[in-house]
């Protein structure tokens, strides 16, 4: 069914599009309607109904969020959303007309018709379509995804902010330095209470935003981890930003290169290896505004603690120690997301990995310190015990990292908290993949999300 609903957007979204580029009288929306009332028809022979939530910018269907379908019809979610449309749905019975109609009605100017959406609808005489906002339909990843979202749109906010700055960059005009300066702001503050969310958030992210979400993921762990070491909140500032351009080299990179999933040929290594100059040699544009940092640390954040790794110097300097702690973030969150090699990482294995360098790529002092704060097992992290039952990560416990505060979620009738460091006798046996062993769990974890 998924793939015929994905199918089902897509003809959709082009038909709405073809309205709006040729007018409702074209020949090509007629055919693009003729399309899509085709695989509508499909579709309904077997379902009864067909509900599409948008989330955040996300596309979902029941439990599923389609990150790649959204990411490639994100202007027109965007335009749905603005027409305060969150929730569609398509009813057995839906006719030609009814499908034409509505698609007219969205393609048409904004209405600020005070009737509600609906109401607007059935005067058209559009009957098997619901349009409105989103309800909590089901108990599943979609209403879980969409509290989430809700909850964070600050970190969105900034995000977006973030990645504007980027852009600028990209295309050599001003920084927008206020705007990044207040929403890393924004961030910082927030990791004062919410430490943990804006975690969590970090790992849904990574499912949809491109390669400067590596950026910010590390940006944001790099600020948690520092604010968490003592550093004050201007230096925390500092570092957020300096983690959050480290990469930025890499624009210059071709994509065939950067996106390769075989082993690189020497030469193609070379190119990686030279987005550290790369990227302090733009840092440098900005160091007025931006200071020192970002030139040093996007300079340094491959060169290693025991200054092995790349570029190499002339001489033995030690690597700056934001450079340190922004290589563990690098690391850290380029191996949890390893997504585009099919390849996912369980935070216990990156925990091992990282182990094995304690000492060569990093400073034995900061890992430790890291994998304390961040705990081996993530908050939000769903796991299987090793007596059978499965628990969400709370809290991760500063004195045994292995043993996080956990919420036992399944079997139903052993809900509750336990803190594993004071329960010796149980111990968390595997990391479960949200998106695939641990998903049938997901509703379990709704109504103790907050
Ligand atoms: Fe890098
Ligand atoms: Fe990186």
């Amino acid at each position: 069914m998924l793939d015929k609903v994905k199918e089902l957007l897509r003809e959709l979204f082009t038909c709405l599009q073809s309205a709006k580029m040729y007018g409702t009288e074209h020949v090509l929306f007629k055919k693009a309607l003729d399309r899509s009332y085709l695989v509508f028809q499909d579709a309904l022979s077997s379902q009864n109904e067909i509900v599409i939530g948008i989330v955040g910018e996300e596309l979902a269907f029941g439990k599923e969020i389609l990150f790649d379908l959204s990411k490639l019809l994100n202007p027109s979610i965007i335009y749905l959303k603005e027409r305060n449309i969150e929730r569609l749905a398509f009813y057995r019975g839906l006719a030609k007309d009814e499908l034409e109609k509505f698609i007219i009605f969205i393609s048409g100017k904004k209405d600020d018709s005070s009737l509600a959406l609906q109401e607007q609808l059935s005067l058209l005489g559009i009957r098997n379509i619901d349009v409105g906002k989103l309800k909590a339909y089901g108990n599943g990843l979609a209403k879980q995804a969409q509290e989430s979202i809700k909850k964070l749109s600050l970190y969105d906010d900034s995000a977006r902010d973030v990645s504007l700055a980027l852009d600028n960059a990209l295309n050599a005009e001003k920084i927008d330095h206020l705007t990044l300066k207040s929403s890393i702001n924004n961030i910082v503050e927030n990791l004062n209470n919410k430490d943990s969310d804006i975690l969590k958030l970090a790992t849904l992210k990574r499912y949809s935003l491109e390669t400067y979400t590596h950026m910010l993921n590390v940006s944001i762990i790099a600020m948690h981890f520092s604010s968490r070491l003592g550093f004050d909140k201007e230096e925390v500032l500092n570092i957020g930003i300096a983690a959050l351009f480290h990469d930025i080299g890499k624009l210059y990179i071709s994509r065939k290169v950067l996106n390769k999933k075989d082993k690189l040929i020497e030469q193609e290594f070379n190119q990686i290896k030279s987005h550290t100059l790369l990227g302090a040699e733009m840092m440098l544009k900005y160091v007025d505004s931006l200071g020192q940092l970002p030139v040093v640390v996007t300079f340094e954040h491959h060169l290693k603690y025991d200054l092995s790794g790349y570029p190499r110097i002339a001489f033995a300097k030690k690597p700056h120690i934001v450079s340190l702690i922004v290589s563990i973030c690098d690391v850290y969150d380029a191996l949890s997301q390893r997504r585009v090699y099919k390849q996912d990482y369980s935070p216990d294995l990156v925990y091992n990995i990282m182990n094995k360098d304690k000492g060569s790529a990093f400073e034995p002092e900061l890992l430790d310190r890291f994998f304390r704060i961040i705990g081996v097992w993530p908050p939000g992290a769903i796991v299987s015990l090793d007596n059978g039952m499965v628990a969400l990560v709370r809290q991760e416990n500063e004195s045994d990292i292995f043993r996080p505060k956990i919420e036992i979620i399944a079997p139903q009738q052993d809900r509750g908290l336990i803190d594993l460091s004071e329960r010796k006798d149980l111990k968390i046996q595997r990391y479960l993949d949200p998106w695939k062993e641990g998903k049938e769990y997901l509703s379990l974890i709704d109504n103790i999300i907050r």
